[in-house]
């Protein structure tokens, strides 16, 4: 993955900071190991101390996720230059990812880029007291499959529909365009040779659910949420058949989409059926 992805989630996650007392927005994404990627903003209180910084909201989230093991993290703000990690973040970045590459940049492209251990000299770490904490052995335990799930988009969806109620009743003739990712352009190989393919996407803009109630795609009869197509469901995953009509370099058209105006989209696979 090029540091410029990890740069533009940065700058993406930067629009979610809550910064209401500084004003200074602060976006962080962390690269795992295995290529995933873990966004992080500053969040602000009233008692400014109890502030955190974008790079350990980012770090605490993929630690809760269950990652250990960090390739890099992209710092963006808006400011000339860039931002520089304080010291508590440079000291918990060195604790849980140890010497990773700190790109830090702003929103006019200036980046720098410099390992965590020249913005921390002679770090401190519990190797001073010769031990270094435990890993929890996880205890393998049938709660394990209620911890939650993440995904990173590989794209999105361009097309007219602005918000689920104005997608037009006859969609299935209507073209949409799906944007992949440039980085992953070669997973798209032989794509072409397929007629329909499956779209899974994540439905940014639907939130709660009802497990039992009149789904109006289906006479406004009850059916589970398990038993429809609604929309509104415990895990916004939508899964929709589409014909491929083509595949230009990153860019696919399809036909019969039912998905809105900048959906992100989770991945694109053939139907078992078609191979
Ligand atoms: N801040 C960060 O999120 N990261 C940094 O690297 C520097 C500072 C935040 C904390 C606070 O919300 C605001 O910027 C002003 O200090």
């Amino acid at each position: 993955m090029r540091s410029e992805t990890l740069m533009k989630a940065a700058r993406a996650a930067r629009t979610r900071a809550y910064a209401p007392y500084s004003k200074f927005l602060v976006g962080a994404a962390l690269l795992t190991e295995d290529g995933a990627i873990f966004t992080g903003v500053n969040i602000e209180n009233a008692s400014y101390g109890m502030t955190v910084c974008a790079e350990r909201t980012a770090i605490w989230n993929a630690v809760n996720a269950g990652y250990r093991k960090f390739k890099g993290i992209a710092v963006a703000a808006d400011c000339s230059p860039p931002p520089s990690p304080c010291g508590a973040c440079r000291q918990v970045l060195w604790e849980l990812a140890g010497d990773i590459e700190v790109a830090m940049g702003n929103l006019e492209k200036e980046i720098i880029s410099i390992p965590l251990l020249e913005l921390l000299a002679m770090p401190f770490g519990s190797e001073r007291w010769g031990e270094n904490p435990d890993n929890i052995d996880m205890e393998i335990n049938e709660a394990l499959w209620r911890l939650p799930v993440f995904f990173n988009p590989v794209g999105y969806v361009i097309n007219g529909y602005k918000a689920p109620q104005t997608i037009p009743a006859n969609y299935k003739e209507l073209l949409s365009t799906i944007i992949i990712d440039p980085e992953m352009e070669e997973g798209l190989y032989r794509l072409d040779e397929e007629e329909k393919i499956i779209v899974i996407a994540h439905l940014h803009e639907a939130g709660g659910y009802k497990l039992k109630d009149k789904r109006c795609g289906r006479d406004n009869e009850v059916y589970g949420v398990f038993a429809c197509r609604a929309p509104l469901r415990p895990n916004a995953i939508a899964q929709s058949v589409v014909d491929l009509v083509s595949v230009d370099k990153n860019v696919l058209t399809v036909k019969g989409l039912d998905l809105i105006n900048g959906t992100p989209v989770l991945d694109i696979k053939t139907d078992y059926r078609n191979k």
